[in-house]
C-alpha cells in the first residue's frame, strides 16, 4: 500500500528560483535562507520518496479570474512549466503517475471533495520553485509529481479549516492505493505577503511563527481562523499559508517535528519551511 512518509511546507517566491540560476546560493542576502533547505534536502535523500503531491495555487497559468477551480488536481503523466510573468528560467517538465491520481480523484469525491480534474495541466512558479529548492534542477527529477491547486487567488477562498478537511480526505485518498510507493505532502506559499496595495510589503514575522507552532501543534486552532482574521495580520497574498493545511491535514494528529526554519523578508515575504513526519497512532 502507498505509505505517507512526511509532509513539507516552503515559501514558493519567485525570487527563489532567480536566486538559484544566478547563482547567489552564498550570497549574503540568500545564505541563511537557503541553508534552512539543507536539513530538508538530507531528510529527502535519506527518505527518497516516489511521488510527491505538490500543493500550490495557479497564479494565472492554467486558471484565470473567469474559470477559477476551488481545488483541481493533475491526472496527466507529464506536466510541463511554463513562467507566467516572473522572467524564470523555464525548466525541464515532470513526469506525474496518472492512475495515482485516478485513485485520489475516486476517493477525495467519493469524500465529498469535488475535484475539478485536469488531465493538462502546466505548471508555475508555484510548484516549480519550491521543487528545485527542495530536490536540485534536473532533466529527469528524482520523484514522480501531484499537482493539487487550491484556488487562493479569486474570491471566494477556501478556508483554513476546508484545506485541512481536504488533507484528512488525501490522507485517506493515499492510504488506500493498492501500490507501494512512498508519498511526501508538500504544501508552498505564504507566509505573510502583500503584493499591491496600500500595503504592499506588509510582513507579520511573530503572526508567521505563531502559525508555524499552530500548524505544528493545534491545526485546529489555525483553522478557527477566517480567512479575512488571516489577510488582516498576514497580507492579501498571505492567505497561501491555507495550503499548509492541506499538508497537515494528511498527518497524523501528533507529529514529528523534523525541521523547521524561517526567515524575512526575501523579496516581500515571510518565508518558511517545516518537515513533518507521522506519529504511529
Ligand atoms: C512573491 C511571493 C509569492 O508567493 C508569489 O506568488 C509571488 C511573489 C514575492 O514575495 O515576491
Ligand atoms: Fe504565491
Amino acid at each position: 500500500m502507498a505509505k505517507i512518509v512526511g509532509g513539507i511546507t516552503t515559501s514558493h517566491i519567485p525570487a527563489i528560483g532567480n536566486a538559484l540560476s544566478q547563482g547567489l546560493r552564498h550570497d549574503t542576502y540568500w545564505e541563511r535562507f537557503f541553508d534552512g533547505y539543507t536539513p530538508v534536502k538530507e531528510w529527502l535523500a535519506k527518505v527518497k520518496p516516489d511521488v510527491a503531491i505538490v500543493v500550490a495555487n495557479d497564479h494565472g497559468l492554467n486558471f484565470f479570474l473567469d474559470t477559477m477551480p476551488t481545488f483541481a488536481m493533475g491526472t496527466a503523466q507529464r506536466y510541463e512549466n511554463a513562467d507566467e510573468g516572473w522572467g524564470l528560467k523555464t525548466l525541464t517538465g515532470f513526469d506525474g503517475d496518472a492512475p495515482f491520481s485516478w485513485h485520489m480523484i475516486e476517493s477525495l469525491v467519493a469524500d465529498k471533495f469535488d475535484m475539478t480534474i485536469c488531465q493538462e495541466m502546466r505548471v508555475d512558479h508555484g510548484f516549480v520553485v519550491p521543487m528545485t529548492v527542495l530536490w536540485g534542477e534536473h532533466d529527469k527529477w528524482p520523484v514522480k509529481l501531484v499537482p493539487l491547486a487550491v484556488n487562493t487567488v479569486q474570491h471566494p477562498l477556501p478556508t483554513a479549516e476546508r484545506c485541512f478537511e481536504l488533507g484528512k480526505a488525501l490522507r485517506t485518498a493515499i492510504e488506500s492505493y493498492g501500490e507501494d510507493i512512498k508519498v511526501v505532502v508538500v504544501g508552498t506559499g505564504g507566509m505573510s505577503h502583500q503584493l499591491q496595495g496600500e500595503r504592499a510589503g506588509i510582513i507579520d514575522t511573530e503572526f508567521d511563527i505563531e502559525c508555524i507552532e499552530n500548524i505544528i501543534h493545534d491545526p485546529e486552532k489555525f483553522t478557527r481562523l477566517s480567512n479575512t482574521e488571516i489577510m488582516e495580520r498576514a497580507g492579501t497574498e498571505g492567505i497561501e499559508t491555507i495550503m499548509w493545511m492541506v499538508m497537515r491535514g494528511a498527518l497524523t494528529e501528533k507529529v514529528k517535528v523534523v525541521h523547521k526554519h524561517y526567515h524575512a523578508p526575501i523579496s516581500n515575504t515571510g518565508a518558511g519551511v517545516l518537515v513533518l513526519e507521522n506519529m504511529e497512532e
